[in-house]
């Protein structure tokens, strides 16, 4: 066996809403064999419902609110990748972060970004994925942990997991059954993926 360098990767999650996920990675990382620790919580909605949760955890929240910057994307990206590198983040992991990016900050961090995404891609990707599957009449749904590319929803996957569709779903119901899936996938994924990059970073 390879041994592995010493100390975890240090993840930020970027969130702008409830961050189930994030909680999820966080609550994971408590374990003592986890190769990852969640070192930030960044959100660019100072009252995202994820930053109270985070920091009842006692992990270390920040806020950049995209609106100061105005139509400025790459500007507010700068000011978040400030902060990402004052914290020695490693590995970002976007998770419900609901905000384009641009080729400058993708660039930066590529094949160290991941993302979940709630559908099986390439598969719907972007909105409404719920309601698209049912509307197709899938038999089955899911979601994905992939790396982030400038094409929205568009870079190489590294895990999926699916979830039956049920005759009566609607797509709450769908989206439900999907998160709780998503809360088992992205911990197993990030975890996955740190011991794969330990040696790399
Ligand atoms: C999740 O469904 C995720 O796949 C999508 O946005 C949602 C975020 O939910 N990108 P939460 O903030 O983690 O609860």
């Amino acid at each position: 066996m390879p041994t592995l360098p010493p100390g975890r990767v240090r993840v930020a999650v970027l969130i702008s809403g409830s961050g189930s996920n994030m909680a999820a990675l966080v609550d994971a990382a408590r374990a003592d064999d986890c190769p990852f620790e969640i070192a930030l919580v960044l959100s660019n909605r100072p009252d995202a419902g994820g930053l109270a949760i985070a920091r009842e955890k006692g992990v270390a929240v920040a806020a950049v609110d995209h609106r100061v910057f105005a139509k400025d994307r790459e500007a507010h990206e700068r000011a978040v990748d400030a902060l990402l590198g004052e914290h020695g983040i490693e590995v970002v992991a976007l998770a419900g972060y609901m905000r384009l990016l641009t080729p400058w900050l993708v660039q930066r961090w590529t094949g160290r970004m991941l993302n979940i995404h709630p559908s099986l891609l390439p598969k719907y990707p972007g909105l409404d994925t719920h309601a698209r599957a049912l509307a197709a009449g899938d038999v089955e749904a899911g979601c994905t942990v992939h790396l982030v590319t400038e094409g929205v929803d568009e870079g190489p996957v590294l895990a999926q997991a699916a979830v039956p569709m049920l005759a009566d779903d609607t797509p709450a119901s769908l989206a439900q059954r999907v998160l709780t899936a998503e809360h088992q996938l992205y911990p197993r994924a990030l975890a996955d993926f740190c011991r794969s990059q330990m040696r790399s970073l």
